[in-house]
């Protein structure tokens, strides 16, 4: 388990979604979640992102992965980066866990980079935030607030950044954090070979949400009022969309917005759904399924049940209860509402949780049906 060692309260206060800051030891006693040779082995994979970024003799190079041969990193000046880690190890979604004072559903992913000496992606700008934790060696970063700054890209990949006046310019340290808002440019080299985990968040823009929500609509075949005219006077310009009827068509779409109940449906299959996928321990195979009774075995052993790494599992505390997992929605009983409630909070629950479900079977059919899909499995305390 990782733990933070700064106020909370404050950091929200005065930091969060504002100004850059710097938790020197932000994390207690950190050790790297990951070694760089496990980090190289996910860059083999064809269904994880990663990137090599070099910076030679004054020329950005930024290679997409599938990664075999790591030469390319040579001795210095290169960064491998790979994306959404928190889906493929279990240590890296317990570092994110650390900032889980951020509700899960505002979370996007943990990337993680490799640098050899004086590697760096370069000046740039992310329109996400992102608490940067330095792992093994020390890194040279520079973070300034918002300014005008031109923006431009280098070999056709890379967004880069003009020089920036820095507010922040500090070498971290192992377990050093640096909180970096959105529109807040930053660079950071290494100063020796370096680990460096960057927990982003995710910040949907109006546009996304109204597109996610027309297809959630179609998908759904939600019911939509159509426009009417009763009484409509004769036009004498056949051509014009009068401003009445721009009104009454503007008030036809948000009619659709103001249903809470479709939004908020909409909302939790939406912000379930994760950009990268999971290795999910799918029950496929009849003899492995688990039912009602290997459920209860289980939980007499005393095994707890633990969330799939990556799995994003978010619920809405208003009737009927429901829960989102991984874009999905499943109806839960009033009964084992607090059940499933804390497996969105936690990422593993132990069997004690369970015991007032022993009578009645029907109660923990979603749970079995999401046990079985591998989103959560049974193991041992640890
Ligand atoms: C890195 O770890 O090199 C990149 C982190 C960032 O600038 O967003
Ligand atoms: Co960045």
């Amino acid at each position: 388990m990782y733990k933070t060692a700064f106020s909370i309260d404050q950091f929200m206060a005065e930091f969060w979604q504002q100004r850059p800051c710097l938790l020197k030891q932000g994390i207690i006693d950190f050790v790297d979640p990951l070694s760089a040779e496990e980090l190289a082995g996910l860059a083999m994979e064809e269904d994880i992102q990663s990137r090599i970024v070099s910076h030679k003799a004054g020329h950005w190079t930024a290679l997409q992965g599938p990664f075999e041969d790591f030469g390319i990193l040579g001795e210095s000046h290169s960064s491998l980066l790979v994306q959404g880690v928190n889906h493929w190890n279990g240590n890296i979604a317990n570092l994110a866990e650390a900032f889980s004072f951020i509700p899960n559903w505002r979370f996007d992913d943990v990337m993680v980079s490799y640098s050899t000496t004086k590697g760096g992606v370069g000046p740039h700008i992310d329109q996400y935030c992102v608490f940067i934790i330095q792992g093994s060696g020390t890194r040279h970063w520079r973070v300034g607030n918002k300014q005008v700054l031109k923006e431009f890209t280098s070999d056709d990949k890379l967004k880069h950044c003009e020089d920036f006046i820095a507010d922040i310019d500090v070498i971290l340290e192992p377990g050093d954090v640096l909180y970096i808002p959105p529109g807040c440019p930053h660079e950071g080299y290494a100063i020796e070979p370096a680990m460096n985990y960057s927990v982003g968040f995710r910040a949907p823009d109006a546009k996304e949400l109204l597109s996610g929500f027309a297809d959630y609509m179609l998908r759904h075949d939600v019911k939509a009022k159509r426009f009417i005219d009763p009484k409509r006077p004769p036009s004498k310009e056949y051509g014009r969309i009068a401003e009445n009827d721009i009104i009454g068509l503007n008030k036809l779409m948000i009619s659709l917005l103001n249903s809470p109940t479709n939004t908020a449906h909409f909302l939790g299959e939406y912000l379930s759904e994760t950009a990268h996928s999971s290795d999910l321990c799918v029950l496929s195979d009849a003899e492995d399924q688990i039912d009602y009774h290997r459920l209860h075995a289980n939980m007499d052993e005393g095994l707890v049940l633990k969330r799939c790494a990556g799995v994003k599992a978010l619920y809405l505390d208003v009737l009927p209860y429901q829960l989102f997992v991984d874009g999905h929605a499943y109806k839960i009983p009033t009964c084992s509402w607090a059940l499933a409630k804390s497996l969105c909070d936690y990422s593993r629950v132990d069997s004690h949780s369970f015991r007032a479900f022993n009578e009645d079977a029907k109660q923990l059919d979603w749970l079995i049906e999401l046990i079985n899909a591998g989103y959560w499995y049974f193991d041992e305390i640890d």
